[in-house]
């Protein structure tokens, strides 16, 4: 069994589908051990709650500095003893100290093809404004390993997305949420527990 650890920062609309594909067996041989968020009383922690998955809260507020919530964030992450750890949404950047402990062992969604609308700046519906403004027919969703530059590492899967006339950013996020992150996510896990990558 894969131990899978997700991270999380808001709505966790990909940590459930997450959830619902290792509940309905699309994912096997995975276990979500436990899901940590840097923000208190957001809805992936119902989520998980509702689940029945361990969950905490590792806050920045809750530190005097940077080093000690990067301390933090690795002891949380090390009292599950994770095989994988999947950043879902996760508005924080991974500390050094936890990618030098978990090097290949780290995944992360981001809504776009890579290596267009990525990087510093790029997150959230800044992404999507980005593709709107440039005028691309087609974006799409990306799930890569982690390493130490932002939205750098390896690609392990894309899926494509078309733009549609008159779409707004909030539109063009649902459906590259709905089309491709929902799917590839839980895919990309399933590939790594079942050694497929
Ligand atoms: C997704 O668009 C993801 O690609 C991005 O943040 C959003 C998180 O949505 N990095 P949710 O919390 O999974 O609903």
């Amino acid at each position: 069994m894969l131990k899978v650890v997700v991270l999380v920062s808001g709505g966790g609309t990909n940590l459930q589908a997450i959830i619902d594909k290792v509940q309905d067996g699309t994912v096997t041989n995975t276990e979500i051990v436990g899901v940590i968020s840097n923000n208190y009383g957001v809805k992936s922690l119902e989520r998980a709650e509702k689940a029945g998955i361990d969950n905490k809260v590792v806050a920045p507020k809750d530190y005097p500095d940077r080093a000690s919530f990067n301390k933090a964030l690795l002891a949380a992450l090390d009292s599950y003893d994770p095989d994988l750890i999947v950043l879902a949404g996760f508005l924080v950047v991974i500390p050094e100290i936890v990618i030098q402990k978990y090097e290949g062992k780290i995944i992360n969604i981001h809504p776009s093809l890579i290596p267009s609308f990525c990087g510093t700046g790029y997150y959230g519906l800044r992404v999507h404004e980005a593709a709107l403004a440039r005028g691309v027919k087609v974006s799409g969703a990306t799930v890569h390993f982690v390493d130490a530059g932002t939205d750098t590492g390896p690609i392990i899967l894309q899926k494509a997305v078309n733009v549609l006339p008159g779409d707004t950013p909030e539109i063009l996020q649902r459906r590259i949420m709905e089309e491709a992150e929902w799917v590839i996510l839980p895919q990309a896990i399933d590939m790594i527990a079942n050694n497929k990558i």
